[in-house]
């Protein structure tokens, strides 16, 4: 049985899906998460783009165990240096290297010969392999490259050094059977292959990234890039859960596994969703909400008689259909703290005691507290650091034959201000009072609310997505009124644009990838 690797690059290309920012607590939990997970390597961010990025892979490399922690860095010496300043704290650490290699790139992107490119990969891994024993390269665009030439480029960058070649389906293009004569023909063409692993890096822009590196592992690929829930640039990455539990349970057809706590996958899979605010949808494999729903009567009948008749995987072994009830009224703050290191978060006292204070209030409303409701509370607090404008207080009114109402208290620096509005409704009487008194123009480009747990005491979870000036970030806010809810949800995403428009002025906002 072949051991695959898996590198999961969430908290790096799936960060490149529109709108899914995240804050470094908010990426230091999902590090956790996917440590706990057993994930090999986590490629932690891009540690040249922002001061952002520096500053998670930095804390992610000295406070995450039992995974290799990597960051990107584009082929430039500065990028590389960048990259191991943020990882040079760390146990187990990895540079992440990449030029293209496809004539399409090199001529109208890069504007670089063949020659050019190679020399510079080459002295990329040079540079970086005197940091780290850990490099692994990518040829970008690999799958729309000239193979003769990304066979000669991967030999070199082997011998300057390189322990990972990883070949990217940059933009969705191939399919199952043409990966697999590629990956088979760098197996066959590399002379000094065997001192490196070949890795794979799908797209899904045609929904082939899952079969695509599936077919790659076939041919001999021995790492899988991927992303939780499938996120990533336009139409995604590999999804993690879904080449994962491919791998699982048909061991048999593959011959190979990975080392990964299946158990695991839905909290990471729910931690993913509510901190990017990309919602999954109900029929995803392995963690939507009808994975392991049989509608049919006669699936139904013969789930009943025996469950491998229309069961293929259990849906504990994914860790879907568990919630525990955990803490209570009469719960300690130890009990609460530890549940919640349990769960992979470490917050500061601070956040601490307000988010005990919080579960005290709400249970008092509420007879059952789930793991749900503390990640919701701890999230929000958490992701509070840097507020500008905090909720005071809100009372809102509406009814059949009246105008919605909404009147709000803000503390604003060291003001606090009261401001009474109207709107179609008590939420969007709430977000106009808001711009005004904080007086912000920002798009709300969507608005969701899901009950948390069961139950009409449930708590709301409020997810909603701003823009302003091209900037898009997801505010949340949870509450068993949902107009509360919606208020701390919309707070948190101005006052996320608010960090984000004084990085921008102090010239730190991120670079993109070329
Ligand atoms: O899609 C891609 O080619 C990438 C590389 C940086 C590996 O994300
Ligand atoms: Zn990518």
């Amino acid at each position: 049985m072949r051991k695959i690797k898996i590198f999961d690059t969430t908290l790096r290309d799936g960060e490149q899906s529109p709108g899914a920012t995240m804050n470094v607590a908010e990426k230091v939990s999902i590090a956790r998460q996917l440590a706990r997970m057993g994930v090999d390597v986590i490629e932690a961010g891009f540690a040249f783009s922002s001061t952002g990025d520096f500053e998670a892979i930095q804390t992610i490399a000295q406070e995450v165990e039992g995974s290799t922690i990597c960051s990107l860095a584009r082929a430039k010496t500065a990028d590389i240096d960048t990259a191991w300043k943020a990882l040079s704290g760390g146990k187990n650490v990895r540079i992440h290297t990449f030029i293209s290699t496809s004539d399409i790139h090199l001529k109208y992107q890069f504007r670089l010969s063949r020659e050019e490119a190679l020399q510079r990969a080459v002295e990329v891994v040079t540079q970086a392999k005197a940091h780290v024993d850990d490099v692994e390269f990518s040829p970008m665009d690999a799958t729309r490259s000239d193979e003769t030439y990304l066979c000669e480029v991967i030999e070199a960058v082997i011998a300057a050094g390189a322990n990972t070649v990883n070949i990217p389906d940059t933009v969705g293009y191939t399919s199952p059977g043409e990966f697999f004569q590629l990956i088979q023909a760098i197996g066959k063409r590399v002379p000094n292959i065997k001192q490196a692993v070949i890795s794979v890096h799908c797209h899904n822009d045609l929904g082939l990234a899952v079969a695509n590196s599936l077919s790659a592992i076939r041919a001999g690929a021995g790492q899988v890039e991927c992303t939780i829930n499938g996120i990533g640039e336009r139409a995604g990455n590999t999804a993690l859960e879904e080449i994962v539990m491919a791998l699982r349970t048909r061991k048999d057809f593959f011959q190979a596994d990975t080392s990964i706590v299946t158990e695991e996958i839905m909290k990471a899979s729910r931690l993913v969703s509510k901190i990017t605010g990309m919602s999954v949808q109900p029929n995803k494999a392995i963690v939507g909400a009808n994975a392991f729903a049989h509608e049919s009567g006669i699936h139904q009948d013969g789930l009943l008689k025996e469950k491998m008749t229309y069961e293929i995987i259990r849906p504990e072994s994914v860790g879907a259909g568990k919630t525990s009830i955990v803490l209570g009224k009469h719960s300690g703050r130890h009990a609460f703290k530890t549940r919640l290191e349990e769960l992979g978060y470490r917050p500061n006292e601070e956040d601490l005691n307000k988010a005990f204070e919080r579960m005290k209030r709400l249970a008092d409303k509420k007879k059952e507290i789930f793991d749900e409701d503390l990640e919701a509370l701890i999230s929000e607090e958490m992701g509070r650091s840097l507020e500008r404008y905090q909720l005071v207080s809100l009372h809102a009114e509406s009814g059949s034959g009246m105008k919605p109402t909404a009147t709000l208290e803000l503390s604003i620096g060291d003001k606090v201000i009261k401001k009474t509005g109207h709107g179609d409704g008590v939420v969007d009487a709430a977000y106009r009072t808001i711009a005004q008194m904080t007086e912000t123009k920002s798009r709300l480009c969507s608005y969701m609310v899901k009950g948390i747990t069961g139950g009409t005491d449930a708590m709301g979870e409020v997810t909603v997505i701003l823009e302003e000036e091209g900037r898009r970030v997801t505010g949340h806010g949870a509450d068993t009124d949902i107009i509360l809810a919606s208020a701390r949800a919309y707070l948190s995403g101005l006052n996320q644009l608010a960090a984000l428009g004084e990085k921008v002025k102090q010239g730190e906002s991120k670079v993109g990838l070329i």
